[in-house]
């Protein structure tokens, strides 16, 4: 990490004290590093500690008008390669979930230019909060890394997730989120550096998640999906200037910013709001629809009775349909979660589908529901295998090439 400069934003909880550790080993490891303590943090580690592992001067103070003329909050973002923020506590989270700026550390998360790395340390009920919940997943999806607290007895008696996680960990983290390419399209040789409003006043339907085929009043046919590549599909396409119509199965997914969102329960509901949305520039199937449904009980089945009898029908295929309309939109894509042979069962796919392209993934490998993937790109022009990379990276890639096709 020789010559690479981290800013070391440092919330208030107990585990403040580990990010005195994780100074001293970024020093070791050839890094500068700059330290914001917040008003909280302050209460837990002082200014002088840091200062002395840091060897640099520590700031504590949005209204210090000596530090605003000499070097200004933006700059101060802005001259890190990487802003990590450790403990990243429930109300340091939500506050940059919000974009709320109101002290020297806030203020430097929302003007800033770099990547962010958050650890979380908190109580185990706030960490699992819907209200962090809905944080953690509201800056996931607007490209934080937000790691994953360890497991274990928390310093208030209580046991499960929300300790900081180990400074070499933490340490561990930083150096990946070091070598990853500040800017993630960069390095792709057929792709736009930059995508911004490349896809203005296209409409594309995007679909997402599980669809839920009713058993009776309170049972379903689900499935895994967990709704969290459609999703970052569709922001990254909003982020490039598309108008975007995500049908989305029954997920508790955060709604990306610009995106319309229609949600569903069933297969037969989301094929009537794709056919509604249409037309369309593309459309991109991400969804994993259940293939059968059965008649639904009017009433709960009770279990007394034994196995109930099913009577099942097919769903509706909305992939092929699309591909026979004579709305077809002008890319098709479809994805294929396969367990074996991916890249051969995805290629007799598209044809079977009359699909444009399918972007296929082996979930033998990957478990569903994580935040990576490891696909393959499958075109008339043959198949492209990607790195493993984050889903939110995938989308964005994905969304250079609907760009480059579109072009
Ligand atoms: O046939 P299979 O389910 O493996 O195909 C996957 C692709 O087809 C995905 O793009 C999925 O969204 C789409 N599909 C669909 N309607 C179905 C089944 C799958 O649109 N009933």
């Amino acid at each position: 990490m020789n010559g690479k400069r981290a800013l070391l934003i440092i919330g208030g909880g107990i585990a403040a004290y580990k990010a005195c550790e994780l100074v001293r080993l970024l020093k070791k490891e050839g890094a500068s590093v700059r330290c914001v303590l917040t008003a909280a943090g302050h209460r837990f580690v002082t200014p002088m500690t840091l200062a002395a592992l840091s060897e640099d001067k520590v700031y504590t103070d949005l209204f210090d008008l000596k530090d605003e003329a000499e070097m200004g909050h933006i700059q101060l973002s802005r001259q890190a390669d990487l802003v990590v923020v450790a403990p990243a506590t429930a109300d340091l989270m939500a506050k940059m979930a919000q974009g709320i700026a109101d002290d020297l550390a806030t203020t430097l998360l929302l003007a800033t230019d770099k990547p962010v790395l958050a650890v979380p340390a908190m109580n185990v009920r706030m960490w699992l909060h819907a209200a962090t919940r809905r944080n953690v997943a509201t800056l996931r999806h607007d490209g934080v890394t937000v790691l994953e607290p360890d497991e274990g007895p928390m310093a208030c008696g209580e046991f499960g997730p929300g300790r900081l996680p180990e400074p070499e960990a933490i340490l561990e983290a930083i150096r990946r989120a070091l070598m990853q390419p500040a800017n993630p399209l960069a390095g792709q040789p057929d792709f736009a550096e930059d995508a911004t409003q490349r896809l203005e006043n296209r409409h594309i339907i995007v679909t997402a998640g599980p669809t839920h085929e009713p058993i009776d009043p309170v049972r379903v046919i689900a499935n895994r999906s967990s709704g969290k590549q459609g999703f970052a599909i569709a922001g990254a396409l909003a982020a490039a200037g598309a108008r975007v119509t995500l049908v989305a199965g029954p997920v508790s997914l955060v709604t990306p910013a610009g995106v319309t969102r229609i949600d569903v329960e069933t297969a037969r509901e989301m094929a009537a709001a794709v056919d509604a949305a249409l037309p369309a520039d593309v459309a991109i199937l991400v969804a994993a629809v259940a293939d059968w449904r059965v008649d639904a009980a009017p009433a709960k089945l009770k279990k007394e009775k034994g196995p109930p009898e099913l009577n099942w029908h097919k769903n509706p295929d909305i992939l092929a349909g699309l591909g026979q309309s004579p709305q077809r939109p002008r890319l098709l894509i479809g994805f294929a979660a396969e367990t074996e042979k991916a890249i051969e069962h995805a290629t007799s796919k598209r044809e079977r589908k009359g699909c444009d392209w399918i972007v296929a993934n082996d979930v033998s490998v990957d478990k569903m529901g994580g935040e990576e993937n490891r696909v393959h790109l499958i075109t008339d022009k043959g198949t492209e295998s990607w790195e493993r990379m984050t889903k939110h990276e995938i989308a964005r890639k994905l969304t250079g090439k609907i760009a480059d096709a579109l072009a």
